[in-house]
């Protein structure tokens, strides 16, 4: 069977625009392609590392990752779900590239070069991360990699680094194919602008009730025209433009109206998964990720033997 590998990356509570802009269009495809495809989906608790240094926070973002995937579907008896760093052949791995990439080369980067743009202190992690990843999706013998645009170049980096050590050391890595989430339109905020973090504007996916009443009351409408665009905007990500028209049209003006029933639109669709997340226990967590762990072990030991015995490390 063909094999799909693609890593997560804690990112701290999760909103609506995280949601419809990638994490709901990546379970729907792990769940079709399934059938398909061998699926390894990880947390990137390694990648994270360069950027969440406190181990509370460490733990307390994994957990919340876990959980928020699975809240969504992501169905761990289909889906190999396990940590990075379970798999020390990751970063092994990572070392051994390191060993035939040039600076140049990871210099030209795109994450690098916006980093070094910005004139940031980059760590050796930050640098390097092209080259864990590879390990990541190399290991598996991956066929397929998932992944948002802003991933594309970083997915060639792993098809340029396995041609490479194939050449050096003989026929060891598959050439794995990106699949590339097509570019869904940007979520709005509450104000109208991309929902984001770092504006401000954001509605937790996992929101309670009051918060998303808190959310919606706060959405910014102006008085002129009959349609409040900014909360319109986000009722089309719950609701199709033919069963919007006649709420609209019957609520005219009627802001409030039309928040109530934009209200009640969002808690039909989280509540469930609210509940669902609820229910999941650390606990559950933790078993899921050692089964996924023991999977992804047997495979990813079974490679680095091969891989050793290549570069002439076992006697
Ligand atoms: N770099 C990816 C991101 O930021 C996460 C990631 C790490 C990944 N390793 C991977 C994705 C391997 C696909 C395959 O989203």
């Amino acid at each position: 069977m063909k094999r799909l590998v693609s890593g997560v990356k804690p990112t701290g509570r999760v909103h609506l625009g995280n949601y419809f802009g990638a994490m709901k269009q990546f379970v729907q495809m792990l769940e079709s392609d399934a059938y398909e495809y061998e699926c390894f989906v990880f947390v990137a608790d390694y990648h994270a590392l360069n950027f969440i240094q406190d181990a509370k926070e460490m733990r307390r973002l994994t957990y919340d990752l876990v959980k928020d995937y699975i809240a969504i579907g992501l169905d761990p008896k289909k889906v190999t779900l396990f940590k990075q760093s379970d798999i020390s052949e990751h970063t092994e791995l990572c070392w051994i590239f390191d060993t035939i990439t040039t600076m140049p080369y990871l210099m030209r980067a795109h994450a690098y070069k916006d980093a070094e743009a910005k004139n940031k202190e980059i760590v050796v992690g930050t640098f390097n991360y092209p080259m864990l990843m590879a390990g990541d999706i190399l290991l598996y013998d991956a066929d397929v990699v998932p992944a948002g645009q802003d991933q594309k170049q970083h997915i060639e980096y792993a098809r340029d680094t396995a041609e490479k050590f194939n050449r050096i050391f003989g026929d060891t890595f598959k050439l794995p194919e990106p699949v590339i989430n097509p570019a869904v339109a940007t979520v709005p905020g509450t104000d109208g602008r991309k929902m984001s973090k770092s504006y401000g504007n954001t509605i937790p996916l996992f929101a309670s009730k009051e918060e998303i009443v808190k959310g919606v009351m706060g959405i910014v409408t102006d008085s002129t025209g009959d349609r409040p665009e900014n909360v319109y905007a986000i009722h089309k990500l719950f609701k199709t433009e033919e069963q919007l028209v006649p709420i609209y049209e019957a609520h005219k003006g009627k802001y409030k109206a039309l928040k109530e029933a934009l209200i009640e639109d969002i808690e039909a669709v989280i509540g469930p998964m609210r509940n669902k997340r609820d229910g999941i226990s650390d606990e559950q967590v933790h078993e899921v990720l050692k089964e996924g762990a023991l999977h992804a072990k047997a495979i990813a030991s079974a490679k680095m033997r091969e891989v050793r015995k290549k570069i002439g490390v076992t006697l």
